[in-house]
């Protein structure tokens, strides 16, 4: 077990490779000799379920109640006793999150502004800040490409300006938060997945 474990975020708007590239990653640190832990937002738990049930128009919500439920469901992430990233880094394992508060900042702060959904977050002890976010970058319409081969129903226009404005939003939390000392490192997403894997694992390693 290596007793320098670190907390790891993935984040990218669809299609960017987040999976596989996590995936990799794993293996990568594996092989190095760090335990990891792979886990994602919205989680498994109560708090994450209730907020799938949210997303798919199951329940009614409105946009705060909507940053209320991720920032609960982030806390009781970091703080579950039996398999919280608290938990984990305590126990010397890396743990590797799929999203985090960066898509708090980014899609409830698009409705809600930059400083409501920092209260919820940043400024909450409970919500540990990452060693580092890893964003894969790829322009919107790569992205689309990349949806439609996977089979997906891709909305052309509709989908390109939205995904356009996530990353244009992605891109001032950003610099928002580096001027707060935190570690974002933008990969570009567009090669090989090998390519690509070794860029994050190049990122990853100034942290190790
Ligand atoms: P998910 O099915 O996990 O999507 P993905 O595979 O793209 O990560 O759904 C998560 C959705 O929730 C995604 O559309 C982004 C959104 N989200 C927020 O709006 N705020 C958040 O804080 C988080 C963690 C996710």
């Amino acid at each position: 077990m290596n007793n320098n474990p670190k907390f790891i975020v993935f984040e990218g708007i669809d299609g960017a490779g987040k999976t596989t590239q996590i995936n990799l990653l794993r293996e990568a640190l594996e092989k190095r000799g760090f335990s990891c832990f792979v886990t994602a937002e919205p989680t498994d738990m109560p708090s994450g379920k209730a907020i799938r049930r949210a997303l798919a128009k199951e329940v009614e919500s409105t946009p705060i109640q909507m940053a209320e439920m991720f920032a609960c469901d982030r806390e009781l992430h970091n703080t579950d006793a039996e398999s919280g990233i608290e938990r984990m880094l305590a126990d010397g394992i890396t743990v590797i999150c799929d999203r985090y508060y960066y898509s708090s900042l980014a899609y409830q702060g698009t409705v809600l502004g930059f400083d409501t959904v920092a209260a919820l977050n940043l400024d909450n002890p409970n919500i540990r800040k990452p060693d580092i976010c890893i964003f894969l970058d790829l322009t919107p319409e790569k992205s689309l490409r990349r949806i439609g081969d996977r089979g997906g129903k891709v909305e052309i226009y509709e989908n390109l300006d939205y995904l356009t404005r996530t990353r244009k939003t992605f891109f001032e939390v950003f610099d928002k938060l580096r001027d707060r000392g935190e570690n974002i490192s933008v990969i570009n997403a567009d090669g090989s997945v090998d390519d690509v894997a070794a860029l994050i694992f190049d990122a990853v390693s100034a942290i190790l």
